[in-house]
C-alpha cells in the first residue's frame, strides 16, 4: 500500500511544529520537519561539507519525539541545539532561497515520504514537495497571537524579548517567505485551512484529526 502523506504548512509561530508533533505522536507517522533539514544544511555546509556528504547526511536525520520534544539525530549525534543556533537559522534562511539548496534537498525530502507514512512540516510541503498528499493543512495565526506564543518559547529559554520587536521580525520573515521567487510560502489550493489564533495545540489537534478521519486516512 502507499504511504500517506500529511502536510503542515504556514508562516512563523504557527504552530506547525507543535501540530506535526502532536499529529505524529497520536496517529503514528512519521515526522519530517523541513525546517530542520535546511537548518543542518547550513549547519553542515558550515563546516565546510561537500554535497555529496550533505546529501549522504541529510537523507538519513532522524526525527525522535522523546518527552514531547523532537530530537534531531545525524549520524548518532544529538544536533537538536546547534540547529538552533541564530547563526545556523540566519545561514539556513540566506541558504534556502538559492534555488540550488532547494533542488538538492527536493528529492531528500521525497525519500522521507516513500517508505513510511509522514507528517511533514515547512513552507513548500503542500505546494512542491508533496503536491499529492492526501492532506494539506495550511495553519495560519494573527500576528500578535504569533508574536506572544514566540515570546513565551523565548522566555522559557530564559530570553526576555519585546513583543514588538518580535512581531516586526516575524512579519519581516513572513515576507520574505512568502516573497522569494523560488518555492515561495502559500496556502496549496487544496488546502484545508487551520487559523489557530484562538484554539488551544489540543483544539488544532482535533480540528486535523477530525478532517484526517473524514478523509479516511485513519
Ligand atoms: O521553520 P524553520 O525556522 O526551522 O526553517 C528554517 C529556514 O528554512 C527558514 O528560513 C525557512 C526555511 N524553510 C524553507 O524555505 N522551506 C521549508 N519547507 C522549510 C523551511
Amino acid at each position: 500500500m502507499p504511504s500517506k502523506v500529511i502536510t503542515i504548512d504556514g508562516p512563523s509561530a504557527s504552530g506547525k511544529g507543535t501540530l506535526a508533533k502532536l499529529l505524529s505522536k497520536q496517529i503514528n507517522f512519521d515526522l519530517l520537519d523541513s525546517g530542520a533539514l535546511y537548518r543542518a544544511f547550513a549547519f553542515f555546509t558550515n563546516q565546510g561539507l561537500s554535497h555529496e556528504v550533505i546529501t549522504k547526511k541529510l537523507s538519513s536525520i532522524s526525527f525522535i519525539l522523546k518527552h514531547a520534544k523532537v530530537q534531531i539525530v545525524s549520524d548518532n549525534e544529538d544536533i537538536t541545539n546547534e540547529l538552533r543556533m541564530e547563526r545556523i537559522a540566519i545561514l539556513a534562511s540566506e541558504l534556502s532561497s538559492k534555488s540550488l539548496t532547494r533542488k538538492l534537498l527536493l528529492p531528500i525530502q521525497r525519500g522521507y515520504g516513500a517508505n513510511s507514512n509522514l507528517v511533514a512540516d515547512g513552507r513548500d510541503m503542500g505546494t512542491v514537495v508533496f503536491p499529492d498528499a492526501d492532506l494539506k493543512i495550511y495553519l495560519d495565526a494573527n500576528i500578535e497571537i504569533r508574536a506572544k506564543r514566540r515570546q513565551l518559547e523565548l522566555q522559557k529559554r530564559g530570553q526576555e524579548v519585546n513583543i514588538h520587536d518580535l512581531m516586526t521580525d516575524i512579519l519581516e520573515r513572513d515576507n520574505k517567505d512568502m516573497r522569494r521567487d523560488i518555492s515561495p510560502l502559500r496556502k496549496a489550493d487544496d488546502a484545508f485551512t487551520i487559523d489557530s489564533s484562538n484554539l488551544s495545540s489540543e483544539q488544532v489537534l482535533n480540528n486535523a484529526i477530525d478532517e484526517i478521519k473524514k478523509r479516511g486516512l485513519i
